[in-house]
């Protein structure tokens, strides 16, 4: 089984990123042929700082390894090292539409209120759609907000197929049973980003130990006293999840657990149990972000194998779509 899925080093990663990603994919990379790739170019879509960005790719990278990735196993590389993400979006723009385009929540959530955004921001789904279409993938795991973005590749796949003959894989989203849109702990009723989240409500995978009790001991709950999950208990819910991914149980076993105590305790145990799941992924972090030529030359293993395997891809796509093949003189 062959399994992708990508990662934008905009910003610092936090705990939905860990729950609907990182935690995602050490689990499936064990199931089969893994490819991770830090999507780079993705993130030019949003303003961003270009003296920052070689270490927030780097950053990122050795977060995919303090997570569990095993370089041995798993192929981890930069997107931009492998130029036939770029040529596999501009193939596939011919395929894909401006009416579907337009159609994507994230697009639109992200460009609401702004007075100019690029025309990447725009387009960023189909760049998508060719790194999974590339390595002929068969599953995607990624956390709930990608849903559009992973149906999208798997129409732009059919259609491509149907016009030009088989050349690309459906692939499949999967998502996790739990955790799959970890919410802000300060407004449960968005999800926790960095880009459209709170400060205090949003918990990062490097912060200190003490800043984490701090955001938990904050956080909103409801009305009511239990520990269990309810439509009209979006804060508490989220608590229960939090949990549950922390402790890699179930939300019900955690509400279980917690049947009869009051929030207090429950929102200083939540606290506590992340601090304890992120500690030994941060000390494997600094490790490997202490040893930037060692980082450097697992990534150029992975980019070297991730261009030989896209390749055959690339050139079917190139071939079926009609281009004068190059011919060597
Ligand atoms: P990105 O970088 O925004 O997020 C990385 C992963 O984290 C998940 N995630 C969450 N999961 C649960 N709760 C949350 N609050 C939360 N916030 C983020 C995301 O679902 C994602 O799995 N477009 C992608 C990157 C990408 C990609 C790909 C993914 C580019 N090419 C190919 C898969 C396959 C993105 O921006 O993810």
């Amino acid at each position: 089984m062959r399994i992708f899925s990508g990662i934008q080093p905009t910003g610092a990663k936090h705990f939905g990123n860990y729950s609907g990603g990182f935690r995602q994919y050490a689990a499936t990379a064990r199931q089969g042929e893994g490819f991770f790739c830090v999507v780079d170019l993705h993130s030019l879509s949003v303003p961003y700082d270009p003296v920052e960005f070689r270490n927030t790719c780097l950053d990122l990278a050795a977060m995919l390894f303090a997570t569990g990735l095993d370089p041995e196993h798993s192929t981890v590389f930069i997107q931009s090292h492998v130029s036939a993400h770029a040529e596999a979006n501009w193939l596939l723009g011919a395929v894909a539409t401006f009416g579907e385009l337009n159609r994507m929540t994230q697009f639109k959530d992200k460009s609401a209120g702004k007075e100019s955004v690029s025309a990447a921001l725009f387009a960023y789904p189909v760049l998508m759609a060719g790194d999974i279409l590339l390595y002929q993938t068969d599953v995607v795991p990624v956390g709930d907000d990608q849903r559009q973005h992973v149906e999208l590749a798997r129409n732009l796949a059919q259609r491509f197929n149907a016009r030009f003959g088989e050349t690309f894989k459906l692939p499949r989203g999967i998502y996790p049973e739990e955790g799959a849109r970890i919410m802000d702990l300060q407004a449960p009723d968005r999800k926790m980003s960095t880009t459209g989240g709170t400060q205090l409500g949003t918990v990062y995978m490097l912060d200190e130990p003490d800043e984490i009790r701090r955001k938990f001991k904050s956080a909103v709950t409801d009305t009511g006293r239990e520990v269990r999950r309810a439509p009209d208990k979006p804060g508490i819910s989220n608590l229960v999840e939090i949990m549950a991914v922390a402790r890699a149980t179930s939300p019900a076993e955690v509400e279980a657990q917690y049947e009869g105590q009051g929030y207090g305790k429950f929102k200083t145990d939540v606290g506590e149990a992340v601090i304890e799941l992120l500690a030994p992924i941060k000390k494997r972090y600094l490790e490997l972000r202490g040893d930037p030529t060692g980082l450097e030359r697992l990534l150029a293993r992975g980019a070297e194998k991730a261009r030989a395997t896209s390749a055959p891809t690339l050139h079917r796509m190139y071939d079926v779509m009609g281009f004068v093949p190059r011919v060597r003189d």
